[in-house]
This record gives C-alpha cells, structure tokens and sequence, in this order.
C-alpha cells in the first residue's frame, strides 16, 4: 500500500477531497493510505509560528525552517520521497504521476506561495513539483491534485483497467466525445454510427473526432 503523509497549514483543506469518491474508496479498500498533518502541530511557541519575515526584506511570509525539519525527522522512513508542491517546481506530467504511483512512501509538503525557507528545499526535499502556471495561494491543492492524478495508477483503484488506457494523454489525442442514454434528448440526437452496433466505424469516426479536437484545442500535441 502507498503511505503518502501530507503537511499542511490547511489540514481541513483536505477533509472533504479524500473521503469523497474513488479516493475514498482507495483508502477503505488499503490500496492508499493518506495521513493529513497540521504544520503547526511541530511549532514549539505559545503563537505556534510556522512563518516569519524574510531575511533581506520583501513582501509575504516566509515557511519557517524548524517545524518542517521537525516533521520530516518524525515522519520519513527509508527510501520515502519527500515532495514539495511550488509553482517553480518541474511541471507535473503523467509520467511523474505514474512513477510516484509505485513508491513506498511519499510525504508532501505544501508552503505558502511567498516560500518557504531555502534550507528545507536544500535539505528535506527530494523533489519540486508544479501543478501548472498559476500561483495558488497554498500548495494544499496541488498536494491534493498530485494525489488524484497518481492514485489513479495505483492498480485496483480504477474499476476497469481499460478506462485508464483510452483516456487524454495515454496516447497523444484528446478524448472523443461521449454520449449515454436517451438516444434523443431535447432535439439533440447522438451521432447514428455510435448506435449502429458497426465496431469498426464507430472506433473511426472516434479516431476522427479525437483527431479533429485536438487540432483545435491541443495542437501542440499534435508535433
Ligand atoms: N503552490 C502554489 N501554486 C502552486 C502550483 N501552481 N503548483 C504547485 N504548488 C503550488
């Protein structure tokens, strides 16, 4: 089972979003194992400071190095990959998500977008990941996405094996479009082959749709 620890200001953040679903669902069948803590919880002042002013002036708070070094020690174990979401980490991609999804153990550490103390990313960070260009304002999120994206790679979280394999990205193509039940639905009916029981076109005319959206939306994947 993938043990992944988060650390957060925000634990509450996070309630809702693991409970929910097929991440729920992971976690009651043991093929996922999340544990939320909060920051604070390694402060040692009456104020529970985790942040601070920088050094050298500027604007924002800067994530304090104690409690993180403090959590880190109490929580790593051997070979564990010690992770922080930042908008100046490396992009996230499928590839990351799948090769996280075979870990052993994972702690994620989500900062303020101000920053954290450079001596934590020096020092108890083994990996720095972006979720895209847009600057939340914590990382609880990206932490929360991170997981969503590799969960789904853990084997036996998805029901079918083969909805991982026909989805965007697994190949170069967007997806093509669905329909379901009723064949007719307030004037808008679904395209005849996809009713026609006729596998061979209908697996073309999805080919040419998946082909045709993106060339408008992704043509960058299309290189
Ligand atoms: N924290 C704030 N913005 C972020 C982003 N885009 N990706 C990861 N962590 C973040």
């Amino acid at each position: 089972m993938l043990r992944i620890d988060v650390l957060t200001l925000f634990p509450r953040m996070l309630d809702g979003f693991l409970s929910e679903s097929i991440l729920g669902k992971a976690r009651e069948a043991a093929l996922l194992g999340v544990t939320v803590h909060d920051l604070r919880g390694w402060t040692t002042d009456k104020h529970r400071t985790a942040d601070d002013r920088p050094f050298g002036g500027g604007a924002g708070m800067v994530l304090k190095p104690e409690p993180v070094f403090a959590a880190m020690e109490q929580l790593q174990s051997p070979g564990c990959r010690r992770i922080y979401l930042t908008p100046d980490g490396v992009p996230l991609s499928p590839q990351i998500a799948q090769s996280l999804s075979q870990e052993a153990h994972l702690i994620l550490l989500s900062g303020h977008y101000e920053g954290i103390d450079q001596r934590i990313r020096d020092r108890v960070i083994d990996q720095e990941i972006s979720i895209g260009d847009y600057v939340l304002t914590n990382g609880t999120l990206a932490a929360a996405v991170l997981i969503d994206a590799l969960c789904r790679f853990i084997p036996g979280v998805l029901g079918e094996e083969k909805s991982l394999t026909h989805e965007s990205f697994s190949g170069k193509l967007l997806d093509f479009p669905q329909y379901t039940r009723p064949a007719e639905f307030r004037g808008m009916s679904v395209p005849e082959v996809l009713l026609s029981g006729n596998h061979a076109e209908i697996e073309k005319w999805r080919a040419a749709r998946a082909l045709e959206k993106t060339r408008q939306v992704r043509p960058d994947l299309l290189n």
